[in-house]
């Protein structure tokens, strides 16, 4: 099984470096007239299905592993990740309880536990697998609200002495937006930070707003910093942020969603510094960890008030087992779930810390060399951050013009943003571990054509 897998993802990695990275034009109309053939009154046979399924795939759809897909987080996947989601499709472990799956709760909790102290987190920590990072984000708000206000699980807000305040930068991942939305909290209680010209949260402001708020009879609850923010990479001066949170009591969560993998590079980690001091961290294994989709992490140090936000008892699930167990469903948001954490241990595993450091560091070579490459094109380069990923412009391009020529020719796909409500600017991540200083060189040289 472990050779057939292997096999099929080298085919697909070898068709997809020669074919296209974004899909023919679609319509939703053309897919769903294709779809028609299968009405499921009688059966068809599944080497057919899985073809027209690959069909489908490689015809309709963004090529998000291909070298040249400078996108949106999604990575390439690694061997080993993609042979662990198959075992956990065949076996299916239950992970609500330890009881179901004791191995692979095990397995999730060792892979955690280790992370975790790689972030500075004490081994009593709780962490959990969790769908992605906004399902982080949502656990950091939901145990921050259950700490500070032990009511808020029987009563809900309204019984709440004053109105909680969020604070995070207008950079910050807009999951935020939502969260409050879901928590009862309302999109209002988020309070957005001004940032400085690198896109980083100014202290000032944030100190400005939390003693105004505190005079107008709100409740500072929480502070977000975000260690690589999704359009610029930008990294918040987490120690500022730590020690503020420290002198005003509030509860601080970083989003490392996507950099937070940074934290296995020798040559990166120091741009984490401050993260050992939060009260909660997101991060992402199906980002820059390159483990297919689904795969997000929860840390908190304060293993009680998680246990104590997502506590549940009922007769139909087993009972908690005795010793040093934490039963997923009784310490997440959610109840039946898949094993997640196989990809990223098994990855681990195969490549070791220092194949994941290589793989991390190549890319954060290859985001240097088409900023310079860039640069030296007649480019500028409108963010700075010492992750791989470039915003830039030149003067009067029209960015979605640009970028429709840059996809229907196949060159690469990327992305555009405006950045602080500045004009549309474009943006190209370093998302793969197989982006070559030639795909790059060929890349840039292409869209000086394309002017
Ligand atoms: C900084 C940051 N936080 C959170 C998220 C949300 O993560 P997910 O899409 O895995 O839910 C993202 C997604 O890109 C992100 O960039």
């Amino acid at each position: 099984m472990l050779e057939q897998v292997r096999c099929a993802a080298v085919r697909l990695e070898s068709e997809m470096a020669n074919g296209r990275i974004v899909p023919a034009k679609v319509t939703p109309e053309e897919i769903r007239s294709h779809l028609a053939r299968y009405d499921f009154t009688e059966p068809v046979a599944l080497e057919e299905a899985c073809a027209d399924v690959e069909w489908m795939l490689r015809n309709w759809h963004v090529q998000v592993t291909h070298p040249r897909y400078f996108g949106l987080f999604n990575p390439s996947v690694t061997h080993a990740s993609i042979i662990a989601d198959t075992l956990v499709a065949m076996y299916n472990p239950q992970l609500a309880s330890w009881r179901t799956s004791p191995a692979a709760n095990e397995i999730e909790r060792h892979t955690l536990a280790w992370l975790g102290s790689k972030f500075g987190f004490p081994a009593d920590a709780s962490a959990t697998f969790t769908t992605g990072g906004a399902e982080g984000n949502l656990s950091a708000v939901v145990v921050a609200l259950t700490r500070a206000y032990p009511e808020y699980g029987e009563h809900g807000l309204r019984r709440l002495p004053s109105t909680p305040a969020i604070y995070l930068t207008g950079e910050a991942h807009h999951s935020f937006n939502k969260i409050a939305h879901m928590t009862g909290l309302g999109r209002r209680a988020l309070r957005t930070v001004v940032t400085d010209s690198n896109l980083r949260m100014d202290v000032e402001d944030l100190a400005r707003q939390v003693a105004e708020d505190r005079k107008n009879g709100f409740a500072p609850l929480m502070l977000v910093g975000t260690a690589g923010t999704t359009a610029a990479g930008a990294i918040d001066p987490l120690p500022d942020l730590a020690r503020f949170c420290r002198s005003e009591n509030l509860w601080f969560h970083v989003d490392a969603a996507w950099g937070g993998a940074a934290i296995l590079s020798p040559e990166l980690r120091d741009h984490l510094v401050g993260i050992e001091a939060a009260d909660s961290i997101t991060c992402d294994a199906h980002k820059w960890f390159s483990v297919p989709m689904g795969a997000g992490m929860f840390f908190c140090r304060h293993a009680e008030a998680v246990a104590a936000a997502f506590h549940a008892e009922t007769s139909y699930m087993p009972g908690k087992t005795d010793g040093p167990v934490r039963d997923p469903y009784t310490n997440s948001t959610q109840w039946s779930r898949r094993f997640i954490g196989l990809k990223l241990f098994l990855a681990l595993a195969h490549h070791g810390e220092s194949g994941y450091a290589q793989m991390i560091d190549h890319q954060t070579h290859m985001g240097n060399f088409l900023r310079n490459s860039l640069e030296c094109a007649g480019w500028r380069i409108v963010n700075s951050t010492p992750l791989p990923l470039v915003c830039f412009t030149r003067d009067g391009l029209d960015t979605a013009a640009f970028l429709a020529a840059l996809h229907e020719r196949q060159i690469a796909w990327m992305s555009e943003v405006r950045l602080n409500g500045g004009p549309q600017v474009l943006r190209a991540c370093i998302t793969s571990f197989r982006t070559t200083e030639s795909d790059i060189e060929w890349v840039v040289e292409e869209m000086n054509r394309l002017l």
